[in-house]
């Protein structure tokens, strides 16, 4: 383990069935105004909404609500949102939804006090808060982006036509709190499961295919890699197996709290890549990065050849008996292929709604990154994403 790294994630998680009672051992800590953040409706259905909004009250909060967060947040309504939270003078914003509805939330908490344009000063020039943060608790009810135990705010900007991601270098931008309840993403229709399932395997890989050295991360990360395997062909089956559906949302939140990117570069195309498709499409984050997954991994298997082999063989075990290396890490992206079909992810990004006159735009809307094994020119951009088509 070569790389030097400073390790801190002060998240304090409530995990498991009931787990929402817990609300009432934290607001207490918090002013008494809240606001309530969530999406286009999904919890007033499932009855989370009603619980939350009775422990808010049993804890005598003025709550008001920012509602219709959508998937893939946008910047009007980042904007929106700071207007009502600065009338509420927030003590504490409360999220209760999926990672859109959670990475929303904190873009807000970094938003609410700043007296500049938070696109310009958080997503084009990428700079920190330099403003009061106002807490951020979540209930998180989708398994899948890590956004309850991590800094990370994803916003678009459609006028821009671009979708970025801040992940903000302070801890104090993470969640005070996350409440995570696997029985509340049971309501989840199938498509969002299996999104989140390949959002999850996907952060590992972006930490994983990074580095050569001998890394305590990569380890983890097989592990994570085969538990969500696992965990993931029974809720295929069975989309209310409790068991898995535990599995599942405890991976997605250790794949991408920081820890297994300790000590390592990390990779970061695929979703530099998927978000790129996301600006020009507003698909589901899960689906535009299975869509480019594969034409990407095939590009930088050349450069990267030791460590898809030992993916091909730690987590999909293949038997490296006669074959080459080339051979042996190609059979762990087809089996990787065959798992992504057996779920029903998206494998191309047509139909995500691209098509072939985007592909420029979409091109020059994705960052390049130079953790990975291979820094990408434009051309290998446009390559990979024709592929993808
Ligand atoms: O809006 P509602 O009605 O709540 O419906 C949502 C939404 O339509 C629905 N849903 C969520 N929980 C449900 C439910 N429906 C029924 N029952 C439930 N229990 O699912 C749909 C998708 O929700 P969303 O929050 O958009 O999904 P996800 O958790 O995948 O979040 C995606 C966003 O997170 C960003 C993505 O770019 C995207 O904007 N990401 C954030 C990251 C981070 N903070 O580190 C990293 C990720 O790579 C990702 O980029
Ligand atoms: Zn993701």
């Amino acid at each position: 383990m070569l790389g030097t790294f400073t390790y801190c994630n002060p998240t304090k998680l409530y995990f498991g069935e009931g787990a929402v009672k817990h609300l009432s051992d934290e607001l207490p800590k918090y002013g008494k105004n809240v606001v309530l953040v969530y999406g286009g409706g999904s919890i007033k259905k499932n009855g989370i909404y009603d619980t939350v909004v009775r422990i808010l009250k049993e804890n005598g909060k003025t709550v008001v609500e920012i509602a219709g967060v959508m998937p893939n947040p946008t910047l009007e309504k980042l904007y929106e949102g700071i207007g009502i939270a600065r009338k509420a003078h927030a003590e504490l914003i409360l999220a209760v939804g999926g990672g859109s509805v959670c990475d929303y939330a904190k873009a807000l908490s970094v938003s609410v006090c700043c007296e500049e344009d938070p696109w310009e000063k958080y997503y084009v020039r990428f700079e920190e808060p330099t403003c009061k943060i106002v807490p951020v608790g979540c209930v998180l009810t989708m398994a899948g982006t890590g956004s309850e135990m991590n800094a990370g705010a994803v916003i678009t900007n459609h006028a821009a036509k671009r979708k970025i991601g801040h992940v903000f270098e302070s801890e104090t931008v993470m969640p005070r709190f996350s409440v995570l309840d696997p029985a509340y993403t049971l309501t989840l229709p199938r498509y969002q499961m299996i999104a989140g399932i390949y959002d999850i395997f996907n952060h590992i890989c972006e930490q994983y295919f990074s580095g050569e050295d001998d890394n305590t991360s990569d380890y983890l990360s097989e592990g994570l890699m085969r538990s969500l395997l696992h965990g993931s062909r029974i809720a295929a089956k069975d989309t209310q197996d409790m068991e898995a559906r535990s599995n599942i949302m405890w991976t997605a939140t250790w794949a991408l709290n920081t820890l297994v990117a300790c000590g390592k570069s990390t990779d970061w195309m695929v979703h530099m890549l998927g978000q790129a498709v996301g600006a020009y499409t507003d698909a589901t984050h899960g689906m535009t990065l299975a869509a480019v997954s594969l034409p990407y991994y095939r590009h930088i298997l050349p450069y990267g050849l030791k460590k898809f082999v030992r993916f091909a063989e730690n987590v999909w075990n293949v038997d490296p008996a006669g074959k080459t290396d080339e051979e042996i890490a190609n059979a762990g992206l087809d089996a990787m292929k065959r798992w992504m079909k057996e779920l029903g992810l998206a494998m191309n990004i047509t139909e995500l709604g691209a098509t072939p006159d985007m592909i420029e735009g979409i091109a020059d809307a994705t960052l390049v990154m130079d953790g990975g094994y291979k820094v990408l020119t434009r051309e290998e951009i446009v390559k990979i994403l024709r592929e993808s088509l």
